[in-house]
């Protein structure tokens, strides 16, 4: 069976970088025309010789407006959305997250995704269907009180996909999760920077300790956003023409849940 992806329309958000970067690229070799937005979409120039790239804050109504506008006009409909973008900021405290950090996370993790479902789910359902992936988090299930805000967002995105999935399920669109573990991109680099700092070891090294001593990750190797990307891709084609309202962990094993 073929992914069924060559000429479709996808949309990804946060496309500029890490996870969205490598969906946008690997759709883009499936044959896909991508729209890539992101705040900052300079990394997506080499991605987008069959598609565009949008300049847009998705944490706003008017950037997801402009984007859903790009995507219509310059190709006439979407048959792939990826809601990738999130904001994962540490936190020391729950006391220290004021109404507006709450308000900007949800503004980012969940209203993007709630706004663009809402004007791209239709679009879909009249091409006879489609297929949108969520990437939530191990988070979601396994809380970190130094990513609170971030934690609480990435559950309602779960919640979100299930009643989606079952509303729009007989129109033809699936609605599925993606959720990774720790995954080497900017963001990680980050965190294991102040790790190697912390223990006056270099980055890989900081990486490595934290894969086998602190997480113990089963497969001992963190994700690369191309591990992400390849099940993102399968949840956008045909070969999971059967799976809609389904979670799946890209993680090494790390959650150790039935
Ligand atoms: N990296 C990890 O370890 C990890 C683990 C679990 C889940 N995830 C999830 O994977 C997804 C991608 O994470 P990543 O680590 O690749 O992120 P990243 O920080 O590397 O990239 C995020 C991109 O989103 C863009 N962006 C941020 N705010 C924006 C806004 N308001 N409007 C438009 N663009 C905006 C940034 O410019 C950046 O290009 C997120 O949903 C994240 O929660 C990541």
């Amino acid at each position: 069976m073929s992914d069924g992806l060559a000429g479709k329309v996808a949309v990804v958000t946060g496309a500029g970088a890490g996870i969205g970067l490598a969906v946008a690229r690997s759709l883009a070799d499936a044959g896909c025309r991508v729209v890539m937005a992101d705040l900052d979409p300079s990394a997506c120039a080499d991605v987008t010789e069959a598609g565009v790239s949008v300049a847009v804050d998705l944490g706003t109504p008017d950037g997801v407006a402009a984007l859903v506008e790009t995507a219509t006009t310059r190709f006439g409909g979407v048959d792939v959305l990826v809601n990738n973008v999130a904001l994962a900021p540490y936190r020391d405290t729950f006391t220290a997250v004021d109404d507006a950090a709450w308000q900007r996370s949800w503004d980012v993790n969940v209203m993007s995704c709630v706004r663009l479902c809402r004007a791209v789910i239709p679009l879909m359902a009249a091409r006879g269907g489609g297929s949108v992936v969520n990437i939530g988090s191990e988070a979601a299930r396994h809380p970190k009180p130094y990513l609170v805000d971030y934690s609480v967002t990435k559950a309602a995105l779960l919640s979100l996909a299930k009643a989606l999935s079952i509303e729009y399920g007989p129109k033809g669109v699936r609605v599925n999760t993606v959720a990774p573990g720790p995954t080497r991109t900017s963001t990680m680099d980050s965190f294991l920077a102040a790790l190697a700092d912390r223990l006056s070891i270099d980055i890989d090294a900081a990486a490595d300790h934290f894969v086998n001593e602190m997480r113990k990750l089963p497969l001992g190797r963190m994700n690369r956003p191309e591990d992400v990307a390849q099940v993102v891709l399968f949840l956008a084609g045909d070969r999971s023409r059967q799976v809609t309202g389904a979670e799946y962990a890209v993680n090494a094993g790390g959650t150790a849940s039935v």
